[in-house]
């Protein structure tokens, strides 16, 4: 399957949440191909974040897309108001639901991405039913639930073995090639890393809003990406 472009996604998690505006704001100056939101219900994972009405809000305030990760239980039932608030891209847990299939379609339906969302104990290969149905694989490289945590360097294998999966996939329907995007503890040196393994989009939290020059470090950031070869 084709390799699709770099993206490199600001997570807002990690923003200054009494400036949202001006920060997403700055993201988007900043050269942000997308806003990467976190959506976490305090079960799925051990915190809570956001909800619909400030997606919408921070909707109001961009153009660029919104990739809405959702780390909850039963994501099937708040799809509508994520899309209603103004998401480009939803992805989910494969381990939140048994729902799976029904919830990316009805993703699809909706005219948004469907993606999914795999932890890093589950194995990669349980993605591979539902290739048909994605644009995105998103490959925890930490434990979801909080920003500002270490990458765990396994992932680097993982995305390995999820990029041989997709050079090898044949899809039966015409499909747009699917992402491998890397989520956690992405700086200059784990980006490069997963790139060279084969991700091809970057959720950066910290190591982005923590800069006060956010233009600079995505350019730098996409300067280091552009060269890599896959290996
Ligand atoms: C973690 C979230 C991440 C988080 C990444 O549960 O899914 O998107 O914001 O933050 P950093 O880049 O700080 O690890
Ligand atoms: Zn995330």
């Amino acid at each position: 399957m084709k390799r699709p472009t770099i993206q490199i996604c600001p997570s807002v998690l990690a923003a200054d949440f009494a400036n949202l505006g001006r920060e997403v704001k700055r993201a988007e100056d900043a050269g942000a191909d997308a806003l990467h939101v976190d959506i976490m219900d305090g079960h799925f994972v051990p915190n809570l974040s956001i909800g619909p009405s400030v997606v919408a809000a921070i909707n109001r305030f961009t153009d660029l897309p919104l990739h809405v990760h959702l780390m909850m239980y039963n994501p099937f039932d708040y799809v509508e108001r994520f899309v209603e608030a103004g998401a480009d891209q939803i992805s989910f847990h494969i381990e939140a639901t048994e729902d799976i299939e029904e919830t990316l379609a009805f993703i699809e339906r909706c005219n948004v991405r469907p993606a999914l969302a795999i932890n890093p104990e589950t194995p990669v290969s349980m993605l591979l039913p539902f290739l048909a149905l994605i644009d995105e694989v998103l490959i925890m490289s930490v434990h979801p639930g909080f920003g500002g945590q270490a990458f765990i360097p396994e992932s680097i294998e993982r995305i390995r073995e999820m990029r041989s999966f997709l050079d090898a996939y044949e899809p039966e329907t015409e499909q747009s090639p699917i992402s491998i995007a890397v989520d956690g503890g992405i700086n200059e040196k784990t980006a490069k890393e997963c790139s060279q393994a084969g991700a091809n989009v970057f959720v950066v939290g910290t190591h982005l809003f923590g800069q006060l020059d956010m233009q600079g470090a995505i350019k730098k950031m996409r300067s280091l990406l552009a060269d890599t070869e896959v290996n």
